[in-house]
Order: C-alpha cells, then structure tokens, then sequence
C-alpha cells in the first residue's frame, strides 16, 4: 500500500498562490493595443496579480466579513489621507448615506446641530444622484447653485446667499478629481455652523492649497468603484478626523447598534450584560441594544484584500492621471477657440478622474458630432454626471430652491462631455486617442 503523506496548509497554501499568479500571467498580462480595434474606456480596473493574491488568500481564510485585510486596509487609507478614521463601506453611494446619517445622530442636539427633516443642504444641480440623495430621502431641502465652466465646480459667490436660517449643511463634490474651493466653504460653514461632507468620490490624491482632499470637512466620503482611483469592485469608505461623529458613522454602519465590537468579538466594552439603556430591561445584552436607527453597509474581507494592493499602487495611478490629463490638456490647446478645456481649480492640484471637453457654440461643430466621433473610432466618452439634476425624471416634483440660475450646468449637460484619463489609458491608447481629438478639430476648422 502506498503510503499517503498529507500536505500541509502552508503548502497547499504555496500551491494555490503559485497556480494564481500562472493564472494572472495567462489570463491577464496581455494587454495589446489594437488601434480602432480595442476599445480606449473612460475607466477600469487596472491591477496586477497581487489583487488575485490578496483575493484568494482572504476567500481561503473564509473569514468574509470584515477582519484583518479590512484593518489594514483602513489604516493604510487613515495613514495616507494623514486621518484619525477610516470606515469602509460597500459603495460610495453607501458613504454618501452613511456620512449624512451620522450628523442626524440625536445626540447632536447637545450642541444644536442635528439635521431634521425640514432642514435645507446647499449643493450643486450638476450633482451625482446619491451626493444628493440621502438628504433628500430624509427630507431635506436641497438648495442649488450653478457651477462655474472650466472646473465644473461648485459657483462659489452664490454661497453665502443660499443660506437661510434652516440650512445646516454642505454637500458637494469635488467634481471628477477637481477640488471645489473647500477655503471658502469652510468659511462659511465656519461662519454660520454648517456641517461640510466633501464627496471624494472621484477625488482620492487630489489636494486644495496642499491638504488633501475629504479630509477638510467634517466628513470625506470615498467610492472604490472599478472607475474609481482605486477600486475593490464595490466598496467605498467614510473619513474623518471628529472621535464623535466616528462613533456614530460606525453605529448607522453596522444596524445602528450601540456596541462597538469588531466582527467576531465580544465584550469589548468590558460590561456587555452591564447596561441599562432606554427602557430595555437592566443587564440587556449590549450587542442587541441600538442607539441609532441604522443600516449594515459594511464590506467584506476580500473586497479589503483587493482595495489594500490597491493603495500600494495609488502614487503610481495618480501620477498616470495626471500625465494623461496633461498630454490632452496640451494638445487641445490651440483649440481653444472653439472648446473650454479643463482647468484645474485655483490652489489646488487634482487627481483627474477624467477630461472634460466643452464645445463652445460658435465652433463649427456640436458636442454631439465630437462625441460620435469619438466612440465610432473606439473611445469611449462620458457625460457630467446627470447633467442637470433637476432635468432628470426622479426630480421632476422634487421640493427645492435654486439660488441665482443654473444657466452653465445646463451649458455643461448640453455641450461637454468628457474622455478617460485612467492609469489603463497607456502611451499607446493616450497617442491614438489624441490623435483623434486633435483629427477631428483640425477638420472641422480648416
Ligand atoms: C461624485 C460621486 N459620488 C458618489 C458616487 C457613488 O459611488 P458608488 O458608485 O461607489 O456608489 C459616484 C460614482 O461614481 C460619484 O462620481
């Protein structure tokens, strides 16, 4: 009989991960470009094997729910961005709720700023749905402002005239990795008790007058989305540097509970059959008792595998996003008769999302024309968000004020569009896609 030696978990282990990255070499380290063939996106995934490593190790562990990859993952974002807590979430849509949810928290009453229905937030009407959304299911009133053409940001001389005696909020976004003029909207918010959520979504690297962005207000949210600066798949995460409001962002993420054990733990607080809160029985066990009405919008352990080799690789993907924004930057300039090119906001020095091109009206040729154009010849482009949110069908009976108009935010929905400045987009992708913005301009203007 042969005798069977069994193979440890170490080298089953070894084994696994050395057919993983045969795998990774076979099944994804072609990247051939073939030009008007391969399709040049605004965005993907851009990874390497140790995204596959880190994925298959935390499915081996089959721990799932948030655990080790997720506390590294979370210290190593806290450690980047230079704050006191990082929280992920399952999406940026999930951050946007979660870091609103928190400043409902009762016990902002203490020092007169919880948000109630009634309230109003200020945004921008060139928004994201889910930047607005939360405020809005809770039943805030949005107040809108125009954005300025150019940066696609936020108008800000309008501020401080949107705001009335019920606004406690601002909410906007650092609109596709330009950062709005956060200064300013810290003054006023200073000024007149304001929370700040900077929606960071498309922003994470970019920095205003040389602090990052998402770390300046109150809360930063963060999408980790595949078109993301770094992705997870799904995912996201909340940030801040306020002890408080982290204890309340952890509550509203995990069911709104009061206990603040890690998954698979107990009894951190050292009294768990010691509290007696709201008219519960005495002694009610502490993991069961909620002190906020919440939701579970936590992510598991693989999504955290993949978001840390993610953050190893983020100077690098920043660098790439700006060097391509650049080369377009530069080659579209001497068209600039006939388009607005995208322009960093005063002071800061974005980590580009992507390109917007604005067709102005006196140019001999339309948005649309560009845009065919473009993807006919396999690049892909994109509009701002949803234009003009009030233009979509879901907002149509939305209850809302508008502060001055919104005169270039519909200018942007009807004459820009934007390309792809992805670290995916390499020399050859970037020379073939430039090659045609600058093919098209040059025949329509000869
Ligand atoms: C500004 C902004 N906020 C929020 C989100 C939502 O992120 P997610 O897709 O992860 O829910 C996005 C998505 O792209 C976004 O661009």
């Amino acid at each position: 009989m042969v005798n069977e030696v069994k193979k440890s978990e170490k080298e089953i282990h070894d084994s696994i991960m050395s057919l993983i990255k045969e795998w990774h070499e076979v099944k994804f380290s072609k990247k051939d470009f073939k030009p008007g063939e391969t399709y040049v996106n605004y965005s993907g995934r851009v990874f390497d094997e140790k995204e596959l490593l880190n994925l298959i190790d935390s499915s081996l562990e089959f721990w799932l729910t948030g655990g080790k990859y997720d506390n590294e993952f979370c210290e190593g974002l806290s450690k980047y961005l230079g704050v006191k807590h990082a929280l992920t979430v399952n999406s940026g849509s999930s951050a946007n709720l979660l870091a609103f949810s928190a400043l409902t928290a009762p016990e902002l009453d203490r020092i007169n700023k919880r948000i109630i229905p009634g309230d109003e937030f200020i945004t921008v009407a060139a928004s994201f749905p889910t930047t607005v959304n939360p405020a809005i299911q809770f039943g805030l009133t949005p107040v809108f402002l125009d954005i300025e053409l150019g940066t696609y940001n936020i108008d800000i001389n309008k501020l401080e005239e949107a705001i009335s005696e019920k606004t406690k909020l601002i909410m906007i976004a650092h609109t596709l990795g330009n950062p709005f003029n956060i200064d300013e909207v810290m003054k006023v918010a200073k000024k007149h008790n304001l929370w700040v959520i900077e929606d960071t979504c498309d922003a994470l690297g970019s920095t205003y007058d040389g602090k990052l962005c998402g770390t300046i207000g109150d809360i930063g949210t963060l999408s980790f989305y595949p078109a993301h600066q770094i992705t997870m798949g799904e995912g996201g995460a909340v940030v801040t540097n306020n002890s408080i409001l982290k204890m309340y962002l952890n509550s509203f993420r995990d069911w709104g509970r009061d206990c603040w054990c890690p998954s698979g733990k107990d009894n951190t607080c050292g009294k768990r059959f010691g509290w007696e809160l709201g008219s519960l029985p005495p002694g009610y066990d502490h993991k069961y008792i909620y002190s906020h009405i919440g939701y579970n919008l936590k992510i598991t352990d693989m999504q955290a595998a993949i978001g840390l080799a993610q953050l190893d690789k983020l100077e690098s993907f920043i660098s790439a996003r700006k060097r391509n924004h650049k080369a377009i930057y530069d080659a579209l300039k001497p068209f600039e008769n006939f388009l607005i090119l995208h322009e960093a906001t005063k002071k800061s020095d974005p980590c580009w999302f992507g390109f917007m091109i604005y067709v102005k009206p006196e140019a001999p040729f339309s948005k649309q024309d560009f845009v065919l154009y473009l993807e006919e010849n396999k690049i892909a482009t994109r509009n701002l968000f949803a234009g003009n949110i009030l233009r979509q069908p879901a907002y149509a009976a939305l209850k809302h004020r508008i502060v001055g108009d919104l005169k270039n935010t519909d200018l942007t929905m009807n004459n820009a569009f934007w390309v792809g400045v992805y670290p995916g987009i390499d020399d050859n992708r970037r020379n073939y896609m430039i090659d045609h913005l600058v093919k098209f301009c040059k025949k329509h203007i000869t």
